[in-house]
């Protein structure tokens, strides 16, 4: 059983609407309107965010593909070993790839998958995360775009979760323990 908690809002669902329609405007500017992207998600935390980011790019040609990685389990710590669960099902090699991502904490997790990714020799990689929190950091990592810097705070909702719960509320919220 998880402590008894609280959700509070951070971010809602119209501002990340709103950002999304920013960030898109600049991977489109980055990558050529006549190949083909191919947008990887990284399960499970970015499932929400790709569909929303997909479907504002809906004037492109898009490939959509995931890969599975967990450090977290059904803990509130990063283990700082990063598993490979799921693999994509397509090739990259030669191609045009954006990675989506919900947060970038400790930054394992991005940073494990971005040096996979980039051997199977890419012709473009970038990748975009919703979240980060850089006060958190322990590897030398950046996304190419992120939609909100936030603080040191335990956030759920859109993707992600706590203990599995929470990934269906369609705005960020922080928890707040109320035991
Ligand atoms: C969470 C989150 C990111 C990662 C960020 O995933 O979705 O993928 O941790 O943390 P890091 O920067 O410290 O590595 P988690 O491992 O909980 O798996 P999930 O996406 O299936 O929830
Ligand atoms: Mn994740
Ligand atoms: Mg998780």
């Amino acid at each position: 059983m998880s402590r008894p908690y609280v959700i509070d809002e951070l971010i809602s669902a119209k501002a990340i609407a709103a950002r999304i329609e920013e960030l898109c405007r600049e991977i489109r500017a980055t990558f050529p309107a006549d190949e083909r992207l191919v947008v990887v998600g990284l399960l499970r935390g970015s499932f929400v965010f790709i569909a929303d980011l997909v479907r504002e790019l809906s004037d492109r040609d898009v490939e959509v593909d995931f890969i599975e990685a967990s450090s977290y389990g059904n803990s509130m710590e990063s283990s700082r070993e990063v598993r490979i669960l799921k693999d994509l099902r397509g090739e990259i090699e030669g191609r045009n790839v954006l990675v989506v991502e919900d947060i970038v904490d400790t930054g394992y997790t991005l940073s494990h998958v971005i040096h996979l990714l980039e051997s199977r020799h890419p012709k473009r990689l970038k990748t975009v995360a919703l979240l980060d929190k850089p006060s958190r950091r322990e590897v030398d990592f950046k996304a190419d775009w992120t939609g909100f810097e936030i603080p040191d705070e335990f956030v759920v909702g859109y993707g992600i979760d706590y203990a599995q719960c929470n990934r269906n509320l369609p705005c960020i919220g922080k928890v707040r323990f109320t035991d």
